[in-house]
């Protein structure tokens, strides 16, 4: 049986970076031989994923509490197909996973961390978890939200706060503030180390 690959999850406030680290990440390992994947949280392309979307272009309103599911339960629908890849030797890199789903809920009135960690409780753990983080004022220099629900200033302070009380030994604090090139050198040792320790090792649940 193949030895598992190898579950990294990148997090961070929008504008840091993510996506292009993570897939430069997956190209560079790839090149390697290293067999890894790319898979991104929420997934859109799923009948959940669609109703996340129009939510997220602000098409429908959705109670925060039911949405808080949906982002979960989408998670919970892909769990069989990350098990299996991690199952038959794929790493995946994964941007966005459980964590923005707590940090960015938690962000909201009404809204405490326990209970919107309850239902990501038994899902896979990553082996490692890469925190993007990047200054109010670097994020700036990047150019201005979008019009997706979520992206202001305000609101985004609150989660990189809740991503910070979330923050475990497991995670590898990465300061994004420099250029595309250093950033992915940094990123790639990290991953050996990652890679190294977790191969053969049993797959990890989040518990309470
Ligand atoms: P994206 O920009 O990475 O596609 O993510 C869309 C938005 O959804 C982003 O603002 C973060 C937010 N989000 C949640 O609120 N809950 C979740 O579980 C996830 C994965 C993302």
């Amino acid at each position: 049986m193949a030895q598992r690959g190898a579950f990294i999850v990148f997090e961070g406030c929008d504008r840091a970076g993510k996506t292009t680290q993570c897939k430069k990440l997956v190209d560079a390992l790839n090149r390697k031989n290293v067999p890894t994947e790319f898979m991104n949280f929420p997934d859109r392309s799923t009948a959940i994923g669609q109703i996340i979307n129009d939510y997220l272009q602000k098409k429908i309103h959705l109670p925060d509490k039911a949405v808080h599911l949906l982002f979960s339960a989408n998670r919970w629908e892909l769990e069989p197909k990350l098990r299996e890849k991690l199952e038959s030797g794929i790493s995946l890199v994964v941007d966005r996973y459980s964590y923005s789903g707590v940090a960015f809920s938690a962000a909201k009135k009404g809204m405490d961390l326990q209970w919107c960690w309850n239902p990501e409780i038994g899902l896979l753990e990553p082996d490692a978890v890469f925190l993007l983080n990047l200054s109010e004022e670097a994020a700036a220099m990047r150019g201005g939200f979008g019009q997706e629900r979520y992206e202001n200033l305000d609101f985004q302070k609150q989660v990189k706060e809740n991503f910070m009380a979330m923050k475990s030994s497991s995670w590898k604090l990465i300061d994004a503030d420099k250029s595309l090139e250093d950033l992915h050198l940094e990123i790639m040792e990290l991953f050996n180390k990652v890679y190294t320790t977790s191969h053969g090792t049993p797959f990890k649940r989040f518990a309470s």
